[in-house]
């Protein structure tokens, strides 16, 4: 059975559906070499599955190019591009056409400058005479940098949801599937912009038999973490404030849920303690922007909170780092398993730390950044914190891997405590009926002597009642203390 990924790719620009600027810019481009005009080879990027692909074979198509798809990493490659190269532009193929130098995912290829890696690239975008599409996820990518100044970039958006669905519509027709509506508009919010995997998902329901909204529902959402890292990526490694800006655009995340990415990723990118230290104000001043956004339903302050999260985080840095960090989930994270759970967790903890930390409730976030330090280094003082902070064990468990130690001090801390309080309370009790005593021996005193003999009856029977009395209310005060 045919992939219906091949099986339904577009062979013409009439048939890719969206994308409709890029199409005429790609139209202009090749009837510009037909002329016999050198134009700068194209770097088409965006996110996967919206047809980078699919454009570069569909216009080479509509104007009876051949494609010839190389690999510039590849040694054997390599030889047939310098051999090509040098021809001149819309020279024939061996079948007799002119043809498109395809160069698929370029962003694949190793920064350094040498034979296979971007300097090649460069050197090909140099040379050729010959019509060439390169494609790319992250055109922004670090290894991508000098390559730059030598294409045209056009930049693919992710196809939008009624698009997509539109297409899964169309090919349910043509497969003759009995498939309801909704089933395609769930499968279709879940892609997330990529056409291939939603048409993927389309093809295994329709093979497995189920095309019930239960087991749609089940497909995992697409893309998501790899959205979040390419965000990370463009943030932590540009010094551009344009480009740091536009990280978050095609991100499927709420600002909350990227603050968490980045207050994890930040320490692993940056080395210079003034630059973390940066870094983290900035992302406290979007954490207070977020808040006010929130308190006061006015969403324009988002906008300052993605700005200082974005630019005010990549421009807390020198210069950029040249090296490959591997970003990492945060840990926060790690232990719940969907998204929404997640962002309620972290709503709560950081509710309860607020409601305790009162005069630095805008730092909450960052209050709970450094009890995660604290439990590193220090989980004695990390328990007295939580108890403080009255987290569950539970949510310990959650949030820290040293977990079980902790709410083992916490435990003892706890029994600790309670006796304490136990102790104070029979002092104070002591004390209490010290007073009591004093009172009763100063009205004694004004007394006439005749009633003496008879009163320490009465006075006892007291005593023992009010004894009573503070028992109940020191069981009170223990419960309302601990529990
Ligand atoms: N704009 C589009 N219109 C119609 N089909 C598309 C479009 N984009 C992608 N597809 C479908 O999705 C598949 C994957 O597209 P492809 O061009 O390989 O994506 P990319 O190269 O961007 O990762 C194609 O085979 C085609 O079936
Ligand atoms: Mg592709």
């Amino acid at each position: 059975m045919l992939n219906w990924i091949e099986k339904y790719r577009p062979r013409s620009l009439k048939d890719v559906v969206g994308h409709e600027k890029v199409k005429e810019r790609l139209k202009r481009w090749i009837e510009s070499f037909i002329k016999g005009k050198k134009e700068k080879p194209i770097l088409l990027y965006g996110p996967p599955g919206v047809g980078k692909t699919t454009l570069a074979y569909a216009l080479a198509n509509d104007y009876g190019f051949d494609v010839i798809e190389l690999n510039a990493s590849d040694r054997r490659s390599r030889e047939e591009i310098r051999r090509i190269i040098g021809q001149s532009a819309v020279s024939k193929s061996i079948l007799g056409n002119r043809f498109i130098i395809v160069l698929d995912e370029v962003d694949g290829i190793s920064g350094k400058e040498d034979a296979g890696g971007v300097g090649e690239l460069i050197k090909i975008a140099k040379e050729s005479k010959n019509p060439i599409i390169m494609t790319a996820n992250d055109a922004y990518s670090p290894n991508l940098k000098n390559l730059l100044p030598h294409v045209e970039l056009i930049e693919l958006k992710p196809l939008k949801v009624n698009e997509i669905y539109k297409i899964l519509k169309a090919i349910a027709e043509k497969e003759g599937l009995d498939v309801d509506d909704k089933v395609l508009k769930v499968i279709a919010s879940h892609s997330a912009g990529d056409l291939r995997s939603a048409i993927n998902d389309l093809q295994a329901l329709a093979l497995s038999g189920d095309l019930t909204i239960e087991a749609v529902e089940s497909l995992p959402e697409r893309n998501r973490e790899k959205n979040i890292f390419d965000a990370l990526r463009i943030i932590l490694k540009t010094t551009n404030y344009k480009v740091a800006t536009t990280a978050l655009i095609d991100v499927d995340e709420t600002p909350d849920v990227i603050i968490e990415w980045l207050a994890e990723n930040i320490p692993y990118e940056y080395e210079k303690l003034e630059e973390i230290e940066r870094a983290y104000d900035y992302l406290s001043k979007a954490d207070l922007f977020l808040g006010r956004a929130v308190r006061r339903q006015n969403y324009s302050f988002w906008k300052y909170a993605t700005n200082l999260m974005t630019a005010g985080v990549a421009l807390s840095k020198e210069e950029k780092y040249r090296k490959w960090t591997p970003y990492k989930y945060p840990k926060i994270f790690r232990l719940l398993s969907s998204t929404k759970e997640q962002r309620e967790f972290l709503k709560k903890i950081l509710k309860k730390i607020g409601e305790k930390s009162h005069g630095s409730t805008k730092r909450v976030r960052f209050d709970l950044e450094s009890l995660k330090m604290i439990a590193e280094h220090n989980p004695e003082m990390a328990a007295d914190l939580c108890l403080y902070y009255e987290l569950t064990e539970e949510e310990i468990k959650k949030l820290f891997k040293n977990a079980n130690e902790i709410i083992k001090i916490m435990r003892e801390l706890r029994k600790k405590r309670v006796k304490e309080q136990t102790s104070k309370v029979k002092k104070k009790e002591h004390l209490e009926e010290k007073e009591v005593k004093e009172e009763k021996i100063e009205t004694k005193k004004e007394k006439k002597e005749e009633e003496k003999k008879e009163e320490p009856k009465d006075e006892k029977k007291e005593k023992e009642a009010s004894k009573e009395d503070k028992k109940e209310k020191k069981k009170q005060l223990t419960l309302d203390a601990f529990f």
